[in-house]
């Protein structure tokens, strides 16, 4: 099964408007709950919600019992009150019964130990008895309710991986061989690969071919073998996935999800979203980020990228607190719309939660919800009705997408995977700190990013990130140079281009990848020690990272004034056919980081949505052939005045001119007079 493109304007174009609601749970109370719950909806203006998930226990209470009595009732009961749902495939955590009929299913963590149950997903995702009873689960449930009224999509199990990324059992093991033996083809090409000529590793017979489990102490194990660990493994939930969605396939005709879980390292999202009519996306805050709005914001950004643009679906985000954090922060006032709202603004067609009402036991019951334990009578009930409200007002926007940002961040699992193996330079390398880092400048001004994979198409952006991709593959690099000569501006940060697909050392000095495109050449890494600090050539300071390098073509912007590679080129610029190839060796100071994202933005001619924002203000245009929208999020603490005109909706106001938007208000503005349909940039 392939993505279908139109999946979440299906669903859409059922509801009427955007998506409101989130995971119900009817399974945790008795059936007179139900009907007060179906009134609240219509209160709050929910139309549609994911059920099902976790109920795999209580539709099949025994291997061999089968009660779906329930969900029957449930299913006519949302669609009498018109309300939609999202029907899960109901296995993302077997049931007790399960383990213990099928012991060999069990999650077995890299020293051995097998884990039990209790929690949830404690399996194997590669366990063949875990597929079947999944299929098994997924066509039972397409079969009796894929002509559903109610069903508007079919959500596959839920955020996959989320706690048995890996699994080290027997069966893994086995899973593990045959598919390297599919990427290979033969013991002396793995050899190769993984350099096991290096510590007397070299494999004879397939046999012997493990896991990366649990080694010798204060050792490594061999870095490609993990990293071909990390690929197979994210490969087996994906298989997973997909032996489910091909059973959905044969009986539904509704659009089929799983729940993303924003920047998750162990899955390869690129290759998952491949496999998904809809995009869809779980994003919670964590609270003791110094700016999780902008995390809201980079998350949904990543998830319209996956989606290539197209519509995709916030699945769930909290009203208030979550359970699973060290302090679990409650949101403050407007602060679930202003999130909710800045992925409708990034292309979410909707914002739904987790959960509708909140558990009175179990492992979430402190998390937050739509109707929260204190009942209607609360600050986050009156935020719940409004913010439907708001969301009906929008119903116009269904549909429309993002205007395209003038940047890209190259955004890669696999170089991800590889930068963070073990025995590297310096542990504080990563290509996540660095993405955030650039995220956040462009947040910042209100400039727009998508994510793009190495191989994607890069045409339409003006300016190219690349921040520290360690692993490249040929074709990634001269692509990203041929782009350049074509005219981009690209900037590629330390740490980058350093190994091929199997993770060797690309030779004849660093980054091998990249040499020629950045005209510069390192010969020798130099990390610095945390604390430590060197000044460059300009005044300024620069941490973590630095390199005995020289300029071949390219022209020394700033160089190292003092500490060990004093002399060598720190930030480089290099003319590339039409464009202009940069190189950052280091990590800059505030100062110098800001005053060089404004010279790439300038050179690139990459600006905000509307000129004249406020500092602090976030703005995303929104359109389709016909009209656009501009949503405004104050992220200060002050009233500010932003120069626009149209029609506001969430107020149902004329803006003749200037805006007055309220601390921490939203704003949505149909504009008059923009010249929609033309591309941008
Ligand atoms: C997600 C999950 C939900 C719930 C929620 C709590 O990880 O899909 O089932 O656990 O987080 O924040």
């Amino acid at each position: 099964m392939t993505r279908r493109p139109q999946g979440m304007q299906e669903v859409t174009a059922r509801l009427g408007g955007l998506a409101y609601g989130g995971d119900y749970n009817p399974e945790q109370w008795p059936r007179e709950v139900w009907l007060d719950d179906v009134r609240l909806m219509r209160e709050a203006g929910v139309n549609l919600v994911t059920v099902g998930v976790f109920s795999w226990a209580r539709l099949q209470p025994g291997p061999d019992r089968w009660e779906p009595g329930w969900l029957d009732d449930v299913l006519d009961l949302m669609h009498e009150h018109e309300i939609a749902v999202d029907l899960a495939t109901a296995t993302a955590s077997p049931p007790p019964w399960f383990t213990t009929r099928f012991p060999a299913a069990a999650l077995v963590d890299e020293s051995g130990a097998r884990r039990g149950h209790g929690a949830r997903q404690a399996y194997c995702p590669s366990s063949s008895d875990l597929r079947a009873a999944c299929a098994d689960l997924a066509g039972r449930l397409a079969q009796r309710y894929a002509e559903h009224p109610a069903v508007v999509l079919w959500h596959v199990s839920n955020e996959y991986a989320c706690h048995n990324w890996h699994c080290y059992c027997d069966a893994s093991a086995t899973a593990f061989r045959a598919w390297l033996e599919a990427r290979y083809g033969s013991l002396e090409a793995l050899n190769q690969a993984w350099g096991t000529a290096f510590w007397s590793q070299g494999y004879g017979d397939w046999a012997e071919v493990l896991p990366p489990r649990a080694v010798s102490y204060n050792s490594f194990a061999n870095p490609t073998q993990q990293l071909d660990w990390w690929r197979f493994s994210s490969g087996e939930h994906l298989a997973l996935y997909r032996n489910e969605a091909d059973v959905l396939a044969a009986h539904v005709t509704q659009p089929v999800t799983t729940n993303f879980m924003s920047f998750f390292k162990p899955l390869d999202y690129w290759e998952f979203a491949e496999h998904v009519d809809v995009v869809s996306n779980d994003d919670y805050l964590i609270g003791a980020d110094p700016r999780p709005d902008e995390l809201t914001a980079m998350s949904a950004d990543l998830m319209r990228s996956l989606a290539a643009g197209d519509p995709w679906l916030l699945m769930e985000h909290s009203t208030s607190a979550v359970n699973w954090q060290p302090h679990n922060v409650a949101k403050a006032p407007g602060q679930m719309a202003r999130n909710s709202l800045q992925h409708v603004a990034r292309g979410s067609e909707g914002a739904l939660f987790f959960q509708w009402r909140a558990s009175r036991a179990g492992a979430e019951k402190f998390h937050s919800a739509l109707v929260p334990h204190a009942g209607t009578d609360s600050r986050v009930w009156r935020e719940v009705v409004e913010l439907g409200g708001h969301l009906k007002a929008l119903a116009e926007v269904a549909g429309s997408t993002v205007e395209r940002p003038g940047v890209a961040i190259v955004h890669d699992w696999q170089a991800w995977w590889g930068a963070e193996l073990d025995s590297h330079p310096s542990r504080d390398v990563s290509p996540a700190p660095q993405a955030r880092r650039w995220y956040s400048a462009l947040w910042s001004r209100s400039v727009g990013a998508d994510f793009a994979h190495p191989h994607g198409d890069l045409d339409g952006y003006r300016l190219v990130v690349v921040p520290c991709q360690y692993l490249v593959d040929d074709a990634a690099a001269a692509a990203l140079a041929a782009w350049v000569e074509r005219g981009g501006i690209a900037v590629v940060t330390y740490f980058s281009g350093i190994v091929d697909e199997h993770d060797h050392v690309r030779l004849g000095g660093y980054p091998g990848a990249h040499r020629d495109l950045l005209g510069v050449r390192i010969e020798e890494f130099v990390p610095l020690l945390p604390g430590s600090a060197v000044e460059l050539s300009d005044g300024s300071r620069a941490t973590t990272w630095t390199e005995h390098a020289r300029t071949t073509t390219a022209e020394a912007v700033t160089t190292y004034a003092s500490g060990p590679t004093a002399g060598s080129p720190a930030v480089t610029v290099n003319r590339h056919g039409r464009g202009q190839a940069w190189y950052v060796g280091t990590e800059l100071d505030d100062d110098a980081f800001a005053s060089l994202v404004d010279t790439l933005l300038g050179a690139a001619d990459v600006v905000a949505p509307l000129a004249g924002l406020p500092p602090g203000v976030e703005a995303v245009r929104r359109r389709d052939d016909a009209t656009s929208w501009l949503f405004l999020v104050n992220h200060t603490d002050a009233s500010v005045e932003v120069p626009v005109e149209g029609h506001e909706l969430l107020g149902d106001l004329a803006v003749a001119g200037r805006l007055t938007l309220r601390p921490g208000g939203v704003a949505v503005v149909r504009e008059t007079d923009r010249d929609v349909g033309a591309s941008s940039p």
